[in-house]
């Protein structure tokens, strides 16, 4: 898809890749608005694309439909949805809270789907893009994210379905990066996270995110044999 021009949705743009991903996006050209739940941190960002912030719990599936609907009139329409909503949760699987696993999938899984779900009515027949983070746990079960890992494994599903099901009418790209140097992980819901590797440069995904929605990708990934993100 053209960015020039594209009315474009961001959500979880409170967050450090989100925020990233909604300035670059307006800095190649498109209109964007920022919703995020944080209201300060969100409207920070909205500030910087000139749009009103639209504040939202992602957990709430009702709220998820009424901010897109608001971002749609707010621009005029629709033409492509960001998701980079997410929160972790660590710990063994036999020993996590109920409540803490219900908030993880509600977060990672729930939340993303209802926003793609009622973006999906305002995208134009064709050319439309939707774009969301899921994570390369989806890929990778790991000891101490059992719960994290599976509610990005059902995203990850979920958009592999949607994508075959409208693939004559928008793309659908699956972003499955590796760990970040956005601090995520210290802001889990509960536990420690394992010993991490260094986190890759969120800039990093940012430009990946760009190319593959102008290329109509469907997913980034990271290639462990060139040590880099691949858009394909
Ligand atoms: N960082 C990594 O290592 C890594 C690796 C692979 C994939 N990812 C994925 O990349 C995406 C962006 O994460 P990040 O690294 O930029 O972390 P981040 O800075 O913590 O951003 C997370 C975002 O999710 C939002 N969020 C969390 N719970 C929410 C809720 N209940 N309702 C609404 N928004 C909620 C946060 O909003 P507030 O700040 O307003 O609360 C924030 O905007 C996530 O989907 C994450 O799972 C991250």
């Amino acid at each position: 898809m053209d960015l020039d021009g594209a009315r474009v949705l961001v959500c979880g743009a409170s967050g450090v890749l989100g925020a990233a991903a909604a300035r670059a996006l307006k800095e190649a050209g498109a209109s964007v608005v920022a919703a995020g739940r944080d209201a300060d941190r969100t409207g920070e960002v909205a500030k910087d694309l000139g749009t009103e912030p639209l504040v939202f719990d992602v957990v709430d599936t009702r709220a998820c439909a009424e901010t897109v609907e608001a971002a749609a009139e707010a621009l005029g329409g629709l033409d492509a949805l960001v998701v980079a909503t997410g929160v972790a949760g660590f710990g063994p699987a036999t020993e996590q809270d109920a409540a803490v696993a219900e908030e993880l999938f509600a977060v990672d899984a729930l939340g993303p789907m209802a926003l793609v779900r009622a973006a999906s009515r305002h995208l134009p027949d064709q050319g439309g893009c939707v774009a969301v983070l899921s994570a390369i746990l989806a890929d990778l079960p790991t000891n101490g994210m059992a719960e994290y890992g599976a509610a990005k494994a059902a995203l990850s599903h979920w958009l592999t379905v949607l994508r075959r099901e409208n693939r004559r009418r928008f793309t659908v790209v699956d972003l499955r990066p590796p760990h970040l140097d956005t601090g995520l992980a210290d802001r889990a819901l509960a536990g420690d996270p394992p010993k991490l590797p260094a986190g890759l440069d969120h800039g990093q995904v940012v430009d990946a995110l760009l190319q593959a929605m102008r290329d109509g990708a469907s997913e980034v990934v990271w290639d462990a044999e060139a040590k880099a993100l691949a858009v394909r």
